[in-house]
């Protein structure tokens, strides 16, 4: 039994220890809790020699990249590069609508992305020790440790369980790193689960709203655009998802739903706007409560919320004129609609 309080001491000592004086540690974050934390932590241990890599793969929800920006480097002061590959992702999602090979894409060019990133950093640490006069002093030391945000429940999940939701964590696969550039994984959220990972997050004065915030999945909005994605279609669904989580914490109620999104319908309906007939896309809601996202049960909104967020979304986005909202649990329903 240990108090959070002493975790911290004890995995700050642990990292710094197995670090070394030199070592550096590069790592993955999305602006989640999980990564967030973690890279706080490695911060707090190993300062700069911690490299924390956010991949903006074109797919994030609105601001999100400036967003991590301040809330990591700014306010948290963590050494973060921010690599805008939104080009490539979407490129290489063209035409794509099956959402397993959106999945495997967005997977796959993420490893790409982050693993040039990596080689990048290490070379620059080279670069500067050869710059050196050779004395122990003036090595720079290597990168030789890869972050993951691992917790209890992914632990007992990957020994015992290999079905499908393998598959979620595609974007964990760092399968090259470990192997070519030999890196060893350092993962010092391993012990925690989620409630304890947030505790942690107060404690190492991570702002509230972000300890709180719901899960976004990897693959980002490309399973929330329910066709093709498109630059347009990203930016259609990112204006209605602000909107809609914007009023969701106007209202109080952001902490009271698990996990709550816009999802981009790839169908038209008839509206009217003015005198004239409109065909346009629709937007359908969709907020859950779930304990552990294996069961969920869609939210019931007070009336007015729902009425001013639909009036909000039809006037303000561009390419709307309708809007649902997901009144389905899961089982059958997925929380996802890809
Ligand atoms: P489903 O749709 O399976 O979602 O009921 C359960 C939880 O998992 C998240 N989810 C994902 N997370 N990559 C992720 O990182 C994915 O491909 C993915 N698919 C679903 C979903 O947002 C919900 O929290």
């Amino acid at each position: 039994n240990w108090t959070m309080e002493e975790f911290i001491g004890k995995e700050i000592a642990r990292i710094r220890d197995i670090c070394g004086p030199k070592g550096r540690v590069i790592g993955a974050v999305s602006g989640g809790v999980d990564s967030t934390v973690a890279a706080k932590l490695m911060h707090e241990a190993i300062g700069d020699r911690f490299h924390a890599i956010m991949v903006d793969n074109g797919v994030l929800r609105m601001n999100e990249a400036e967003q991590v920006h301040e809330m990591l480097k700014k306010n948290l002061g963590v050494n973060l590069t921010i690599v805008d590959a939104s080009e490539l992702f979407l490129s290489r999602l063209e035409g794509v609508e099956d959402p397993e090979r959106k999945r495997k894409i967005i997977g796959n060019t993420f490893i790409n992305v982050f693993e040039e990133q990596a080689t990048l950093i290490e070379s620059a640490a080279e670069n500067e020790e050869k710059q050196g006069d050779g004395s122990e002093d003036s090595k720079k030391g290597h990168v030789e440790w890869l972050l993951q945000g691992t917790l209890y429940p992914d632990v007992i999940e990957s020994i015992s369980f290999k079905g499908p939701s393998a598959t979620i964590k595609t974007h964990h696969n760092v399968g090259g790193l470990l192997k070519d550039m030999k890196l060893k994984l350092i993962e010092p959220l391993r012990e925690l689960f989620k409630d304890e990972v947030r505790a942690l997050g107060r404690l190492l004065s991570i702002p509230a709203t972000l300890v709180q915030r719901h899960p976004f999945p990897g693959p980002g909005l490309a399973i929330r655009i329910l066709g093709a994605v498109t630059r347009e279609q990203v930016k259609i669904l990112q204006q209605a998802d602000s909107i809609y989580i914007e009023e969701i914490r106007k209202a109080g109620l952001y902490n009271d739903i698990s996990q709550a999104f816009a999802v981009l319908l790839p169908v038209k309906a008839v509206g009217v706007m003015g005198d004239q007939r409109t065909y346009e896309q629709v937007i359908a809601l969709r907020a859950v409560q779930s304990e552990d996202f294996m069961t969920a049960d869609w939210y019931v909104f007070p009336p007015e919320i729902l009425k001013r967020i639909s009036s909000r979304i039809t006037n303000e986005v561009a390419g709307i004129n309708r809007v649902t909202y997901d009144i389905s649990s899961k089982p059958p329903a997925t929380v996802e609609w890809l």
